[in-house]
């Protein structure tokens, strides 16, 4: 189980192999390993190998690494797509599945989520559901309707999702990258929510899933949603770019 708070960087698009050294580099040698929290890396799959191999080479074990995004075959005529096979070959530990630009941009579905989270599962690693509504949905009363389905459809096809190692990132679309933030009391109520319906799926259990919380997450208010009720770690984007800020944000 991950110890909480849960600290999540996502790279998107940002730093390439050599950007990503140096990156970790100061970062391994700036943050002291600390067991009272996780602390995972998104960056781009070209840069994984490379990442996993310098923090090996550390001996450092109290950082985790993902990939962004997988397909849910295990190989096959896909260009430019990886397998979560592939994924954990290359050193990743969990797979983020269903990001709000996965979801908007390249148009991905619930029921393609839902593979997702079955090929993570088949090859034993945890997954990491990220779920939100945009801003016209907010503001029709939908949120509490999208963010639920997006949940129950997600993990609809993991087997023995009782059992299974999973987390859920609640990002508002009109949230991310933006510069505005959902309050710690909206988030929580959202949060709170998503706990109550992974309760009716898998009864107590929900407790132990890490609910995170992103969009427009930085150095200034990083502790306060850390400290909302329900919020049990973050997912970072932009904030996570820069080490010194990073440092901030995982320490908090
Ligand atoms: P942001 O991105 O922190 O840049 O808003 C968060 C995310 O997309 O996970």
């Amino acid at each position: 189980m991950l110890k909480r708070p849960v600290l999540a960087a996502n790279w998107k698009m940002h730093l390439g192999p050599v950007a990503a050294g140096e990156f970790m580099r100061s970062f391994l040698e700036r943050y002291k390993p600390r067991p009272d929290r996780t602390v995972i890396f998104f960056p781009p799959a070209v840069s994984l190998a490379s990442m996993t191999a310098m923090v090996r080479a550390a001996g450092r074990t109290d950082v985790l690494f993902g990939v962004q995004n997988i397909h849910w075959a295990e190989k096959g005529a896909f260009t430019g797509e990886t397998s979560a096979e592939m994924a954990k070959e290359a050193g990743a530990g969990i797979i983020l599945v269903g990001h709000s630009e996965r979801r908007h941009v390249f148009g991905e579905t619930d029921a393609q989520c839902a593979k997702k989270c079955l090929a993570a599962a088949r090859v034993g690693l945890p997954f990491l559901l990220c779920v939100g509504e945009k801003m016209a949905q907010r503001e029709a009363g939908e949120t509490a309707a999208v963010v639920t389905r997006q949940l129950r459809e997600g993990v609809a096809q993991v087997p023995n999702l009782i059992s299974a190692e999973f987390l859920i990132a609640y990002e508002p679309v009109w949230a991310i990258g933006t510069g505005l933030t959902a309050t710690p009391v909206d988030a929580s109520a959202i949060h709170t929510l998503l706990r109550s319906e992974l309760g009716a799926m898998i009864g107590t259990r929900a407790a132990e899933i890490p609910i995170l919380y992103g969009g427009s997450v930085g150095p200034g208010n990083a502790a306060t949603l850390l400290a909302a009720n329900e919020i049990d770690g973050l997912l970072v984007g932009g904030s996570s770019l820069d080490v010194t800020t990073w440092i901030k944000i995982a320490e908090s």
